[in-house]
């Protein structure tokens, strides 16, 4: 059976989300935007690369949401994104409005997708597309902890002189600068990074992985990063796609896991073809609970000003 995902808003995110799905061969892919003419131009081109790259499903573009009908993953990318001197929650506001209607049109014309919510503040986007569409705890996610743990791959993968695939490390917590990069769980095929790196040098990189979306803003001007935040939904989308059961740090709603009570933050979670099968839930230290713990009133800010 043919799969199908619609990517909603076909900026910089959307359409290298699109970009990575069809070279990955993953299903049919619509890129749906409001503004005339973009969707259907990128994916015209994106299309093409079909032949070269060796993908065979579709790509389609569209203003139009039944266009998007039966979707088994919508991503939801659209909205405005930071420039130099803004931060994240300074997108609120606007992006609040543009993500609650892009949710329920998708879940109107797909009831049974899997929603993977990108737009900034992100855990409180993913929050709002929760509420308004009342679909499913377990189909709704936010991407950001794969991104950031990424980041935080490369950073040590760097210092400590290796493959950064070898790395693993976990950031949990808000997409913002209270995100708790894990220091105690990191490491190099099984070896803890504590042994490998100084404190000096794990503390800089803990801060650059905090600090790794503005650091991309103020280089480029105009907007924020879209390569590796493609890749990251498409990782999610094709962990739900393939039921592989992938361990992927994703904004999932809490009811009482790692003590926090409804709210979405960023947590370990398996990913299936039922969404978010289960949470990975271990004990913290009581200084990664404190960590944890501003990432929760952070949130519950956010939230409080999208008046939801
Ligand atoms: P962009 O400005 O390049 O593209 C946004 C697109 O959304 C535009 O094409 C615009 O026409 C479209 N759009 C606006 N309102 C729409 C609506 N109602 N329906 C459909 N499309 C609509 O921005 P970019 O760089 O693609 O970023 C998109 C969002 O993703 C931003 O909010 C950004 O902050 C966020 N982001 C989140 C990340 C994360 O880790 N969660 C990482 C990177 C970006
Ligand atoms: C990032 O971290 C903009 O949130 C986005 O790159």
């Amino acid at each position: 059976m043919r799969k199908k995902i619609t990517i909603i808003g076909a900026g910089n995110v959307g359409a290298t989300t699109a970009h990575w799905a069809a070279a990955k061969n993953l299903g049919d892919v619509v890129l749906l935007d409001v503004v005339e003419g973009v969707p259907q131009g990128k994916s015209l081109d994106l299309w093409e690369c079909g032949p070269v790259e060796g993908f065979h499903f579709k790509v389609t573009g569209s203003n139009d949401y039944r266009d998007s009908a039966n979707s088994d993953v919508v991503i939801i990318a659209a909205g405005i994104a930071r420039k130099p001197g803004m931060s994240r929650d300074d997108l609120l506001a606007i992006n609040v409005s543009i993500v609650k209607g892009c949710a329920e049109e998708a879940v109107k014309h797909s009831p049974d997708c899997m929603l993977i919510v990108v737009t900034n503040p992100i855990d409180a986007m993913v929050h709002t597309a929760f509420k308004a569409t009342g679909h499913p705890r377990h189909k709704v996610i936010g991407m950001a902890g794969v991104l950031d743990s990424a980041r935080y791959r490369t950073f040590l993968a760097e210092a400590i002189g290796v493959a950064p695939k070898d790395v693993t490390a976990l950031v949990m917590g808000i997409h913002g600068d209270n995100m708790l990069p894990l220091v105690r769980l990191a490491n190099v095929a099984g070896v803890p990074v504590t042994d490998l790196l100084s404190a000096e040098q794990i503390a800089a990189i803990v801060e650059r992985t905090q600090k790794g979306g503005i650091e991309i803003v103020n280089h480029l001007k105009t907007g924020s990063a879209f390569y590796m935040p493609g890749l990251a939904a498409v990782e999610m989308a094709e962990a739900v796609l393939t039921d592989s059961k992938r361990v992927l740090p994703c904004a999932a709603y809490l009811e009482g896991e790692f003590g926090i009570h409804g709210y979405f933050l960023g947590v370990p979670v398996v990913l299936g073809k039922g969404g978010v099968e289960r949470i990975l839930e271990f004990e913290l230290t009581p200084e990664e609970k404190t960590a944890l713990a501003l990432s929760v009133t952070a949130v519950q800010k956010q939230m409080e000003a999208t008046g939801l």
